[in-house]
């Protein structure tokens, strides 16, 4: 086995967080996916403000700051009702077609594997639940737990700790650019699922592998 464990980022990896937009477009006809890409914009804008301050709040809260902000940014008045509808559909995001069937290629390969995430623990184990991928990690690992967002190294540094081995024996995973930068940085062996075909960071580091999807984690990892 070419690793010791796998370690995956959850949303935008996993999960999909842009299919909040199709809920966001049935409320607000026409801004849906403008919306949901403000908040996504300010959900990690804001995890990043709040780390370098030392003013940590829990990813759901961050999520709803940059919810109510996304809809203020495209002029519709966010209903308690309809705030809430929206809230709870990050609780149940999508995840990618292809997750299980390489989740299950992996698991039965016999290699741990986790997910670290600036996910709150109720988020990201609602999420998991509700879109059946949480059998298949051995591990939860949450931002919470040290009170900084990745890509604080505290952070990174949760999966070594949780398999006891050294983060360069760990494939980390992801599709969020910045954070295969963090992790590359901190010394993980990385993987970058470069799902929207979005060029590669200017920040003079680079993933060691690049893919599109999880078949590709199962296809490097398992090939
Ligand atoms: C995660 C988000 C931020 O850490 O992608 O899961």
């Amino acid at each position: 086995m070419k690793f010791k464990a796998i370690a995956f980022d959850a949303y935008g990896t996993l999960l999909d967080v842009y299919s909040v937009g199709a809920l966001a477009e049935t409320m607000f006809p026409g801004k849906g996916a403008a919306i949901a890409l403000t908040w996504r914009d300010k959900q990690i804008e804001y995890t990043r403000l709040r780390s370098m301050c030392g003013r940590f709040a829990d990813f759901w809260q961050v999520t709803g700051d940059a919810l109510d902000f996304a809809c203020e940014a495209q002029n519709v008045g966010l209903a308690p009702d309809a705030r809430r509808a929206l809230m709870d559909a990050y609780e149940k995001l999508t995840a990618f077609p292809e997750n299980r069937a390489a989740l299950a290629r992996l698991q039965d390969a016999g290699v741990p594997m986790a997910v670290l995430t600036n996910g709150s623990m109720g988020m990201i184990d609602a999420a998991l639940k509700a879109s059946k991928l949480e059998g298949y990690f051995d591990h939860v690992l949450s931002a919470d737990s040290v009170r900084v967002f990745k890509t604080a190294p505290e952070v990174y540094q949760l999966a070594p700790d949780a398999f006891g081995c050294a983060a360069s024996d760990i494939l980390f995973v992801s599709s969020n650019c910045w954070d295969i930068c963090g992790a590359t940085w901190f010394g993980y062996h990385t993987i970058w699922l470069n799902r929207y075909d979005q060029p590669m960071e200017r920040l003079g580091v680079e993933p060691n592998v690049r893919g599109r999807s999880l078949t590709d984690v199962a296809d490097y990892v398992l090939g």
